[in-house]
């Protein structure tokens, strides 16, 4: 079940609402989100009792992007063990919600293990829920860590690649502390920029159809007093031909073993445009992105998004009329091709950056060996 409440003081706002949090009320213990869906309108939280709520959550992308999907994944197993459902079906349903970020399912595993392991150690289910509550404690921490520590490599690759300073970066989809435990993965190297005084614009696509880039990356970008402008995605092709844009950054759902990397729909083209351009194009991921069973880009399942998305606008402050939730913008029945992600070969990506370090150029043997150091043994 999940329920909603309004945030509304100042002095949250200031603070900043974490996209994710644990509380264990007199009721019992439930799980926070800031409902994304929502921004930038308002910020709403919604508290889920159990893990159909969070799976909802999820598919609506109240909570969404690789690493906070792999924290949430692990919390919902943490929240189904101390609610007493049974684990293994909560697990199983939370890492089928999504099927490209290859976080979620790693999430949801290392709590299922840690659920396991307590209970074939002897232990009583109440055992094993504090052992999942751990394991998805860990995860947001080391993902916390992770975050920093790629905001510090990326920035030196960055001034490495452009030493005049002064960067004109361009991003997709959101990236921020509204995905992670810490300050985000692209997001965070630019807000490092901004922090060292080098970065000089934030160029922020809208990404359509459910516009991550101006309802989130827009507000966490004015936030953080970052100097940035939004364009509509189809505007980039001319601002890489103007000369505006010095260097491309984004995340990653997933990286396939030879370097593939599935991100937000409109990533791709981003990378052809920044190849003509001689313009570095740049991801940054935590390790956890990188999914050592998936060979390559073909093998990455993208995910299908309802026609809806594209034939209908949606936003919080606007009523509803279409059947999808949203006023229509094109004429009824029409058909959509709407898949939330896209895959860029390894040959178009400049670097991979993680909390490891760069992976440049990127290749398999390259990308192995970074995870050997992460995951050793
Ligand atoms: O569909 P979403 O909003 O979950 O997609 C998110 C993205 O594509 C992000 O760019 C990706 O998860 C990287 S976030 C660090």
């Amino acid at each position: 079940m999940a329920d909603q409440y309004a945030q509304s003081g100042e002095d949250k706002r200031q603070a900043g609402i974490p996209a994710i949090r644990w509380e264990e009320p007199p009721e019992g213990p439930v799980l926070v989100l800031l409902d994304q869906t929502r921004l930038p309108a308002e910020e709403v939280e919604l508290v889920c009792t159990d893990a159909s709520a969070l799976v909802e959550a999820i598919r609506s992308l109240a909570v969404r992007g690789a690493p906070l999907l792999g924290i949430a994944g692990a919390y919902g197993v943490a929240l189904a063990a101390a609610r007493g459902f049974d684990v293994e079906e909560a697990a199983t349903v939370l890492a089928g919600a999504r099927p490209t970020a290859v976080n979620l399912s790693l999430g949801v595993n290392r709590a299922r293990a840690a659920y396991g392991a307590a209970l074939a150690g002897g232990g009583e289910p109440v055992q094993g829920a504090r052992a999942a509550l751990a394991a998805a404690r860990r995860l947001h921490r080391e993902d916390a860590e992770a975050s920093a520590r790629m905001a510090g490599h990326g920035l030196a690759l960055l001034d490495e690649l452009l030493p005049g300073g002064g960067h004109r970066i361009l991003t997709h989809c959101n990236t921020g502390s509204l995905v992670s435990g810490g300050e985000g993965t692209a997001f965070a190297v630019a807000l490092a920029a901004h922090r060292a005084g080098r970065l000089r614009r934030l160029w922020v696509d809208e990404t359509r159809p459910l516009l991550q880039g101006a309802r989130l990356t827009a507000w966490e970008a004015a936030r953080s007093g970052m100097a940035y402008t939004l364009l509509t995605d189809n505007a980039a092709g001319s601002l890489f031909a103007a000369g505006e844009v010095d260097a491309v950054l984004i995340g990653a759902d997933r990286i396939a073993a030879d370097g593939s990397v599935a991100n937000k729909v409109g990533s791709y083209p981003l990378a052809v445009l920044a190849r003509y351009h001689h313009v570095p194009f740049i991801v940054v991921a935590p390790v956890t992105t990188v999914d050592p069973h998936t060979a390559n880009g073909a093998a990455i399942e993208v995910e299908q998004r309802p026609g809806s998305e594209v034939t209908e606008v949606t936003a919080p402050q606007v009523p509803v009329t279409g059947a999808g939730g949203g006023i229509p913008v094109a004429p009824l029945g029409t058909q959509a091709y709407n898949p939330a992600f896209d895959v860029t070969p390894p040959e178009l990506v400049t670097a991979i950056v993680t909390e490891e370090g760069a992976v440049s150029p990127v290749t398999a043997e390259g990308l192995a060996e970074l995870c050997a150091r992460a995951r050793p043994g």
